[in-house]
């Protein structure tokens, strides 16, 4: 998501500051800025030109008045609001006294902001950042010192958020605060240091220390001040780091796709963030279609290319449960070659990480021309295909490097389960009971993403196993079917084998005669409505010979017993049971590829977003 990387105290606070900004670069942004302690005050400058924002933040810089003490940067990857100077960090008081840079997401951030407004307070930009500016403001001007004003603020906003505030009235002082979104302060020789990852730092600090939920640190050339959210002084936790830049930058992990892997997590709990309300509704604050034009719909489209397409199979399951819509799906390079039958009471839901995937946006182009309603579903704030649509649902996964996609994936799912409970909602398909229980399952999502990482410690060594197979079937059903899809191809991308996803009640009516002595067929098994005919199908390629891994629920022996090998992952809805049958099988295609000695992050032929058609 966003880097951010204060320094107070050192030599060339400007240029070190623009050396960590570079640091977090590879984490991806669309803007960034910086507020410099300069002689007359405050001196921010913001820079929104996708890549090149470092670049022109830098000529900016070049041209700042007069030494500097201190400073903050920021590098955004927008989730509010679209990357715009206005929308960069950092954010200031209506004063231009004090400047804000903030990770994470504000979910109460429309309540205060209205607030605020009526209280008189001017606020320029469209992000949930800026409200903290002006919280912040609000507490000093009752008479609140700036770190007491930080924990002031914090008590008033929900949500998740790493910040750092500096204030022209003390030039050699940065606080910083965090909850739930990470948040690393150090130590260095006479100066002190604040940056929301390890590599911006490295080098530098000669201790770090990370921050715990709800914790302020006050920190100065002389050191760093801790204290809880009663305002105790506590005793920060350091870390032992011994990473180079390039680790760092991976966070520990040897690539970006393990790293990803295991940000799921964060990617799940970043979608659902803000849009399950406590009373059991579902909130799409970007949706902008009307919710009469949505109950009127009579049928929806979803396109999609590659892993995205997988994630649309998965909602046209969940889709025509719940909200008792038809949904048709399909591959956006076909679609607009069809003939599609389109109208103004069609709904298309094009589905795209990137939002820039050519056959994607020519096919969402398309349909707008035959008058449907177009709803997009991406990773990246404003990009083409958010703009052109009539509404918008982000995933808020953070940016994705590995090429291979992981993380994207799990909050595609989410956020399209998400918009199929919306759409049960607004269409009285289930009651809202129904919904409020579904949306408590859901919220168990996060966790359980990150017990199934933890149940797949040894999947090297499951792996290892089949390390000489040439041919690999996946095979499910029900919901299971796309998540095999899903494992062939992660299978295919990274470690170049063979690999073919089907319908496990397909394989008999053709692709079992391919079946033979050492072919792996791996099974989604775990314990949905069709689990007892899946293990019928599992039973038929054991008789021809096949070895066989199955994805089985936590402590399901009855499963594991007609398997070589068994990948476990928690239980939940059976409709929620692909975001984490996925999981092992992204692990056992990177580990097999990683035993290859393939590069998993570059795979050879593919292009993290294919812009042609
Ligand atoms: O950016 P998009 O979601 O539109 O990309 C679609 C596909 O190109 C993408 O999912 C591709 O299949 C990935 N490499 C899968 O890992």
């Amino acid at each position: 998501m966003c880097g951010i990387i204060g320094i107070t105290g050192c030599l060339d606070v400007p240029e070190a500051i623009l050396e960590g900004l570079a640091r977090l670069e590879y984490r991806g942004y669309d803007s960034a800025g910086v507020a410099l302690q300069v002689e007359d005050g405050l001196w921010v400058s913001r820079a929104a030109n996708g890549s090149k924002s470092l670049a022109d933040l830098r000529r900016a810089v070049s041209g700042a008045p007069g030494s500097c003490r201190a400073g903050i940067g920021h590098t955004r990857w927008a989730t509010h609001g679209k990357p715009s100077e206005v929308n960069a960090h950092p954010h200031q008081d209506c004063k231009g006294t004090l400047a804000v840079v903030h990770n994470g997401i504000i979910e109460n951030h429309f309540e205060i902001a209205a607030k605020l407004s009526a209280a008189g307070h001017e606020l320029v930009s469209s992000t949930d950042s800026e409200v903290l500016a002006h919280l912040v403001e609000e507490a000093i001007a009752e008479g609140a010192s700036l770190v007491d004003a930080v924990r002031a603020c914090m008590k008033k906003v929900r949500g998740s958020l790493a910040m750092v505030v500096v204030h022209a009235s003390d030039p050699e002082l940065m606080v910083a605060a965090r909850r739930v979104s990470p948040l690393i302060v150090a130590t260095a020789d006479a100066a002190g240091l604040v940056a929301s990852d390890v590599p911006a730092l490295l080098g530098w600090a000669t201790a770090m220390y990370a921050l715990e939920d709800d914790e302020v640190a006050e920190v100065s050339p002389g050191g760093v001040l801790v204290s809880d959210a009663s305002g105790a002084r506590v005793e920060p936790a350091r870390l032992e780091v011994d990473w180079d830049v390039g680790a760092a930058q991976k966070g520990g992990f040897d690539d970006f796709m393990l790293k990803e892997i295991h940000e799921q997590p964060d990617a799940v709990a970043g979608t659902l963030m803000g849009r399950l309300s406590p009373s059991g509704e579902v909130l799409l604050d970007e949706m902008r279609i009307d919710d009469d034009e949505l109950r009127e719909v009579e049928k929806v489209f979803i396109v999609a290319c590659g892993s995205s397409y997988h994630a649309g199979l998965v909602a046209k399951y969940a889709m025509e449960h719940w909200a008792r819509t038809a949904v048709e799906i399909d591959i956006a390079s076909e679609f607009r070659y069809r003939d599609p039958i389109l109208d103004s009471r069609t709904l298309v839901i094009g589905v795209s990480q990137s939002g820039e995937t050519l056959d994607t946006l020519q096919a969402i182009r398309y349909a707008r021309r035959w008058n449907a309603k177009v709803l997009v579903v991406s990773n990246v704030v404003d990009s083409s295909m958010a703009r052109e649509a009539d509404g918008v649902i982000y995933t808020r996964a953070g940016p994705e490097i590995g090429v291979a996609a992981t993380k994207t994936f799990l909050a595609q799912l989410v956020a399209l389960e998400v918009l199929s409970l919306y759409l049960a909602g607004l269409r009285g398909t289930l009651y809202p009971a129904e919904i409020s229980g579904l949306l408590d399952s859901m919220r168990e999502l996060p966790a359980k993403v990150a017990q199934a990482l933890e149940g797949s410690k040894d999947i090297f060594d499951v792996a290892a196993r089949f390390a000489s197979a040439e041919e690999f079937f996946f095979i499910g059903r029900h919901v299971g079917y796309p998540v095999a899809l899903e494992g062939a191809l992660k299978l295919k991308e990274i470690s170049y084998l063979h690999a073919e996803g089907y319908p496990a009640g397909e394989l008999k009516h053709g692709p079992i005669a391919l079946l033979e002595e050492g072919t792996v067929v791996v099974g989604i098994a775990t314990r949905t409505r069709l689990w007892e005919k899946m293990m019928a199908n599992v039973a038929e390629v054991r008789a021809r010979g096949a070895m066989v891994v199955l994805v089985a629920n936590d402590g399901d022996e009855e499963t594991a017993a007609l398997a070589d090998a068994t990948l476990w992952v928690p239980s939940t809805h059976p409709l929620f049971a692909p975001v984490l049958d996925v999981i092992p099988l992204q692990l056992f295609a990177y580990a097999l590829a990683r035993a290859r000695g393939n590069d998993v992050d570059r795979p050879r032929n593919l292009a993290k977003t294919v812009t042609v058609e």
